[in-house]
């Protein structure tokens, strides 16, 4: 008999759920087109997945829409990349207006060309008020360069006696990274069937949830983003904690 699975909204969704939008590539490669269409289709999957985490009420959605590894893929794939980012952000903009979804992005974003960069700052002043949801692009992010930038940020203060190394605990080193503002992803998804971070989110993953699908990232749509949070809301979340310790705590009778 085959397994049905359930796609009505599950129970315990992610406050954060992040995505590694993997095997844009391969679709078109499969279909014997080249690259960016698979980057195209790529970007008309990130349409769905926003307006399908906006609808289900998830406050924050991170997607990896281009790592510091990915400048040194071919100048035309880049180009076309940022094209589409730039296109993404003229498009949608009033998308997320309507829809109070505030704009926000990590990452070294001064890498990126100038007219990208003018208008992804644009239109973050211009969502800044917005508290529905927010949607964080990392853009030429790279986790151990935020780590690397963090520590030597904290070295300096330490240099200058603004703040004192034992006060250098984990809240405080979460404070300087990008995403010092923003809950660490109780969900990572990866598409295409790769399993690793790829340099993504390494500090805030340490308690995160990983799905693995392969399913390419331009095939991935609601049902496929239902199945992933299903996933999610059947597993045991223990932080290093023991499963009667959670029972307990579920029942209110921890001491
Ligand atoms: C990885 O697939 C995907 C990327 C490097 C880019 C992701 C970009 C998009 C989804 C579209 C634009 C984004 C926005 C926010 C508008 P890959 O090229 O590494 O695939 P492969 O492993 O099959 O080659």
């Amino acid at each position: 008999m085959t397994k049905t699975v359930s796609i009505e909204k599950p129970d315990r969704l992610p406050r954060h759920l992040a995505i590694i939008m993997d095997g844009n590539g391969r679709w078109a490669k499969r279909r014997f087109m080249p690259r960016i269409m698979g980057h195209r289709q790529g970007a008309k999957a990130v349409k769905e997945i926003v307006t399908a985490c906006r609808e289900l009420g998830i406050p924050y959605l991170t997607l990896y829409a281009f790592s510091k590894e990915n400048w040194s893929r071919p100048r035309e794939e880049v180009d076309a990349l940022m094209d589409l980012l730039y296109d993404y952000l003229q498009r949608e903009v009033d998308e997320l207006l309507g829809n109070r979804i505030r704009l926000r992005a990590i990452g070294e974003l001064y890498r990126l060309p100038e007219r990208v960069r003018n208008l992804l700052f644009e239109t973050l002043e211009r969502t800044s008020k917005n508290y529905e949801m927010q949607l964080v692009l990392a853009l030429s992010y790279g986790s151990r360069s935020e780590i690397a930038d963090a520590a030597r940020r904290i070295a300096e203060k330490c240099a200058k006696g603004v703040l004192s190394p034992p006060e250098v605990d984990e809240e405080t080193f979460a404070s300087f990274l990008y995403t010092s503002d923003i809950p660490d992803p109780d969900l990572i998804i990866r598409t295409s069937g790769e399993q690793r971070l790829s340099n993504f989110l390494l500090f805030q993953a340490a308690y995160s949830e990983f799905y693995i699908t392969e399913t390419l990232w331009p095939d991935f749509d609601r049902k496929e983003l239902l199945k992933a949070l299903q996933d999610y809301s059947m597993r045991e979340r223990r932080f290093g904690r023991t499963s009667d310790q959670i029972f307990l705590r579920c029942t209110g009778s921890e001491s």
